[in-house]
């Protein structure tokens, strides 16, 4: 039989022009990836064709991406957003786990809490004592867009539990003074609450955020949790950027009585289709909506169309099982 190969490069060009070996471009044709466009079946050579000039260099990136083989072929055969979007969340998760490992390690060595950025050195430590406790809350609730100060009551768990959750409460020092807290403790079924956290202005985007809540997590791993949660209104994509995951939380602290008529009427309009479930919280309704990314138009939208609740993201991040 007679191949019309005119068109067609030998793999010798084609290995030359596309910078893969012969012996890359057999194994890829072995696992379904870039196989030859026509192989002569009397002599057995392979020919490529221009196109796949291209398609070689789009396998060329995947695999700097770290994709392996056979998932190229598939992917090839039918290029999507999803297998993207799924192999860009497999090595957020993958560096996340990394990062946390390390993490584990400082907290449980006590060592590494000394980082240099730039000139300033910052030491990330618990809190030693209530005054102390005190003056986090201040300097975090200060940084809220609707600040708050120790004078608010949701500082009562942290005092409560301070005894027994103290190595849950860091703050960052710089230069002697602190610049910023995360505060944290236990609940009686196995999770932790972030109660609060902040960086004040001047030092935030060095990296001090991240490493307070990284500091919260390895400790809450070593004391056995299961997860991490806090509530968010502002810093969304700061939790989205760690790993956590968003859910909206409605709580209907205005007025529990529309409780009944604002949930048909969300379930029923924008949050249709969505998985959610139902709460109660010192007999505050709630309703918990799973979202995949942090919504904040949905978000922004809800929340013109409710008046008895506050509409605001819950963050979790769930801790892998310790074996
Ligand atoms: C939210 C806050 C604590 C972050 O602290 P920070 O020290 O500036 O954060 P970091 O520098 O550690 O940022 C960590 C990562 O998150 C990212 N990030 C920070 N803020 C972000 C945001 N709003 N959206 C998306 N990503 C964000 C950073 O780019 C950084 O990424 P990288 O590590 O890959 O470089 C700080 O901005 C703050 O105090 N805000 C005001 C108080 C507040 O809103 N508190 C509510 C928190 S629930």
């Amino acid at each position: 039989m007679i191949v019309a190969v005119d068109d067609m490069m030998t793999i010798g060009d084609f290995s030359s022009r596309c910078g893969l070996s012969p012996k890359v471009l057999r194994t890829y044709a072995e696992a379904g990836v870039l196989v030859p466009a026509v192989v002569d079946p009397t002599s057995g050579y392979r020919y490529y064709d221009l196109a796949q000039l291209e398609q070689a260099d789009i396998v060329r990136v995947l695999r700097r991406a770290g994709v392996v083989l056979a998932d190229i072929g598939s992917f090839l055969a039918e290029p999507s957003a999803e297998a993207l979007d799924a192999w860009e969340r497999s090595l957020t998760a993958e560096t996340l786990s990394r990062r946390e490992a390390l993490a584990e390690v400082r907290c449980r060595l006590g060592v590494g809490s000394q980082r240099t950025r730039g000139a300033t050195a910052i030491e990330v430590r618990t809190v030693r004592d209530l005054v102390e406790l005190r003056a986090v809350f201040n300097l975090a609730g200060a940084q809220l867009p609707e600040p708050i100060d120790s004078g608010d009551h949701r500082i009562d768990d942290l005092v409560g539990r301070f005894a027994a959750d103290q190595s849950l409460m860091v703050l960052a020092n710089a230069e002697g003074s602190v610049v910023g807290g995360a505060l944290a403790f236990r609940n009686d079924n196995g999770t932790v609450t972030l109660r609060i956290i902040g960086v004040t202005a001047a030092f935030r985007h060095r990296g001090i955020g991240r490493r307070l809540v990284e500091r919260v997590e390895a400790e809450a791993r070593r004391l056995g949790a299961r997860s991490l949660a806090l509530g968010t209104d502002d810093a969304v994509g700061f939790w989205y950027h760690l790993g956590y995951t968003p859910n909206l939380l409605f709580q209907w602290v205005y007025d529990a009585d529309l409780y009944e008529a604002e949930t048909d009427a969300m379930l029923s309009g924008p949050l249709t289709g969505l998985h959610f479930w139902r709460s109660s919280f010192n007999d505050i309704p709630q309703l918990f909506v799973e979202l995949d990314e942090p919504r904040l138009d949905l978000h922004h939208h809800v929340r013109q169309a409710v008046t008895g609740c506050h509409v605001g993201f819950m963050m979790s991040k769930r801790f892998a099982d310790r074996r």
